[in-house]
């Protein structure tokens, strides 16, 4: 069936035997303590957040996450079987947390997660001085990325032995990249995706990580039944370390992309991630988004305005932003007071130095770049760093260019948001290394993201490009963002794991001689 044509309703048919599980390390809602002592939800940072929680619309899913704040906690113990319903006012998926122990915590997030298998798989290991993998890295791997893994395992385990409807399990990104494994052990029959929101390496780089470490993540990723990338480069990538990586070497049908392991066969896919654009028009309504826009506007004046919205995140590349624009000043003196260059930052992972310290640099450098350009009315960089959607979305809708020049970003929905979002025919700026050029390459102005010089020419080209042309651009950049939503992109998960439900179906019925099957490659 074609998949522009499914409906929600017809999905909810599909899923009334279907019991719908999601995993991911951050959750869709974290609560914290206001200042008037009421608990407040926030939104939860981050691609695989803004993708699935509109996805999951009218599922009836459980979303099972870790709790990050004590009130999350609180809150969970408080809801009637430990499930929270979300949206708050209208529940349509459910929420439950699981509390590791602060110290796996610590060492399956903030060291192997956050210090080993997200700058691997951006190409940010800094491989001349700092990056070192030592007995802190093993340990880290063996006592606190295992445990939480098999700590979610568990959960899902309990989740679906309480239900007889049939589980579909969908597990997200490098931080359950083991959980897979602890689950089919126990239920070797249920289905089971992995979706990866990162880029995935190629082999040499991959090599990196020690041996033993790349074979227990690429093998437990094969116990999935279906591994999902959003290119079809990553997946390609993948497909190649399977082949080729002397910890695995197994068997790989790369026509059909299709990895053959413990006698079970896994299939790779790839389905760009993307958002949901009626949900995102609603937000845009809001007054909260609307005296944002005021402000903005208010700040800006008939000055042009340059955004750039992302977490504060070293694959983000904000400082070379700003050296960019700085190079643009510098080059450009008649721009002088006549655009405003808005950094809306998350803080993210403060956990670890790096972060730290890169925040740091960031707020020194906006300070120089103010202290050098400044006049009596003009700043020429405005620097918020502050958990405030609103505040986005409003600078989504109002931007004149929108930098997005990440080192590497698995696909990057910031891009995506605001071509649908924005009100002003706004130019979008987009690296060539982010997941999502693939799709908008013709709707924007690429740019190297180490290239500052190239750079400041696209800012430059985003501030002049005239009238009919701004328009063109936007508008192919609304249709190509329109062609996907995250509804999709779910569905063809779904479907995935249909289609291997319906191939051990049919095993069943006539087993197939597969060990004669000739397709597969080996690696010499
Ligand atoms: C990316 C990852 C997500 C992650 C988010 C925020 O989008 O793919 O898995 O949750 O960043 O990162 P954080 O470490 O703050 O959860």
């Amino acid at each position: 069936m074609d998949i522009e044509a499914i409906t929600p309703r017809q999905v909810r048919q599909y899923l009334k035997d279907k019991f719908v599980v999601v995993a991911s390390n951050r959750g869709p809602v974290e609560f914290r303590t206001a200042a008037d002592g009421s608990i407040r939800p926030h939104r939860g940072a981050g691609g695989v957040v803004t993708a699935m929680s509109t996805a999951l619309v009218a599922t009836d899913a459980v979303w099972i996450s870790t709790a990050k704040t004590p009130e999350d906690i609180d809150m969970a113990r408080k809801a009637p079987g430990h499930r929270l319903g979300m949206p708050i006012d209208k529940p349509q998926y459910w929420v439950r947390y699981i509390a590791p122990e602060e110290e796996d915590f610590e060492q399956y997030y903030n060291v192997i997660s956050n210090s080993i298998l997200w700058p691997l798989q951006h190409y940010l290991f800094d491989v001349i001085h700092n990056t070192i993998i030592d007995d802190c890295v093993h340990r880290a791997w063996s006592k606190g990325y295992r445990k939480v893994n098999q700590l979610f395992a568990e959960e899902i385990l309990r989740e679906i032995k309480a239900t007889d409807k049939k589980p579909l399990i969908f597990l997200q990104d490098y931080h359950l990249y083991l959980c897979a494994q602890y689950i089919r052990r126990r239920r070797p029959d249920v289905l089971i995706h992995h979706f990866t929101h990162s880029p995935w390496t190629q082999p040499d780089y991959l090599r990196f990580l020690p041996q033993g470490i790349r074979k227990e993540l690429l093998q437990g990723m094969l116990a999935n039944d279906v591994l999902g990338f959003h290119t079809p480069h990553y997946a390609n990538n993948f497909l190649q370390c399977c082949r080729e990586d002397e910890a695995v070497r197994v068997a790989v049908d790369s026509k059909r992309r299709v990895v053959r392991f413990e006698g079970r066969e896994i299939f790779v896919k790839h389905y760009p991630i993307s958002i949901d654009h009626d949900a995102l028009q609603k937000v845009s309504q809001r007054a909260d988004v609307t005296r944002d826009r005021e402000t903005l506007r208010a700040l800006t004046g008939d000055r042009k305005l340059l955004v750039r919205v992302d977490r504060l995140e070293l694959s983000k590349n904000v400082l070379r932003g700003l050296s960019a624009y700085e190079c643009f000043l510098r080059q450009h003196p008649e721009w002088h007071n006549k655009v405003i260059f808005a950094n809306l930052l998350y803080p993210s992972r403060e956990g670890l130095l790096e972060y730290r310290d890169y925040r740091k640099q960031v707020e020194q450098k906006a300070a120089a770049l103010n202290r050098e350009f400044s006049t009596n009315d003009w700043e020429p960089v405005h620097l918020d760093i502050s958990d405030d959607y609103p505040r986005s979305v409003a600078a989504l809708m109002e931007f004149d260019a929108l930098l997005v020049n990440p080192v590497a970003d698995g696909m990057n929905l910031v891009a995506k948001e605001g071509a649908i979002l924005n009100t002003r025919d706004g130019l979008i700026m987009l690296s060539i290394t982010a997941g999502a050029y693939q799709e908008m390459r013709g709707s924007v102005l690429a740019i190297n993201p180490l290239d500052i010089e190239e750079t400041a020419q696209a800012i430059l080209k985003s501030l002049e490009t005239s009238g009919r042309k701004r328009k063109r651009m936007a508008k192919s950049a609304v249709e190509v963002v329109e062609a996907n939503t995250s509804f999709k992109w779910f569905l063809q998960q779904m479907r995935a794991l249909r289609r291997v439900e319906k191939q051990r179906e049919q095993e069943q019925r006539e087993p197939a001689d597969i060990s004669v099957t000739p397709r597969y490659e080996s690696f010499e």
